[in-house]
């Protein structure tokens, strides 16, 4: 896939499917599923490294998860993530962008609108996809944003902006969903909804809500579509007692 066959799939109304991968392993179960786009994300501090927030990941980190992913699924659209502070100053922005295109993506994800940072990488021939709404890497809470008429103005015009560097995608995290449906209409770029609501041009979920992975509560917006932990769980409990009865 290409960045412009994402943007046909905008003008014909195909919704494109992006799902977090991380290693090999699940990456080659996702391209298996024809996933449109495989997101690298920060949530790998969460959900592979057992951190307490995403902005406690670097780059070495990521680029080890991005290299696995590319092994796994070397025909599917990769995206990583720029792990909190890489993109901050535009010469290091683009240098880490480089570091991940090496490493096997297809472009890289920034969180807010780092204006230098994204014209450095956009100038560099760098694809990119925005972000904004929700922002976990400096967010304080984990409360929907955009609801006041301050917040959705400025979300609206932070769209606008980033729609005007031509990028892959624009993630759309925890807004209401009048919000990702005026922000999808506006911008020519697909917009990709986690918590956006049903009128964004895709979805993205993590893999680790997907599939079930974990004990814990989901967040309101995600959804499980299988019980991975369940399944897991038994078969480790099924393998100890084979092993205590020397089976
Ligand atoms: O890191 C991540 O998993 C993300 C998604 C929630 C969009 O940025």
């Amino acid at each position: 896939m290409l960045k412009e066959d994402f943007y046909a799939m905008k003008k014909n109304g195909t919704p494109i499917s992006m799902v977090t991968v991380y290693d090999a392993a699940f990456a080659r179960m996702a391209e298996a599923s024809n996933i449109d786009m495989l997101l690298v994300g920060d949530s790998a501090a969460n959900v592979m490294l057992g951190l307490d927030r995403t902005s406690a990941i670097s780059m070495e980190e990521m680029c080890i998860f991005t290299c696995a992913v590319k092994r796994g699924a070397p025909n599917s659209y990769i995206i990583s993530d720029m792990p909190f502070g890489s993109d901050t100053e535009p010469r290091n922005a683009v240098l880490n962008a480089r570091r991940f295109i090496e490493a096997g993506a297809n472009a890289v994800k920034l969180e807010g609108v780092p204006l230098e940072s994204l014209r450095a990488i956009r100038e560099e021939g760098i694809d990119f996809v925005g972000h904004l709404g929700l922002l976990p890497q400096t967010a304080k809470n984990f409360k929907q944003v955009g609801k006041s008429d301050e917040e959705a103005e400025k979300i609206f015009e932070q769209a606008k902006i980033l729609n005007n560097l031509k990028p892959c995608a624009i993630v759309l995290e925890h807004i209401p969903s009048e919000l990702g449906k005026k922000v999808s209409q506006a911008v020519d770029a697909p917009t990709i909804g986690i918590g956006a609501g049903m009128e964004t041009d895709g979805q993205v979920l993590v893999m680790h809500d997907i599939l079930r992975m974990h004990p814990y509560k989901l967040p309101p917006f995600a959804k499980s579509f299988a019980n991975f932990w369940e399944a897991g769980v038994s078969a480790f409990s099924d393998y100890k007692k084979w092993v205590i009865e020397k089976k």
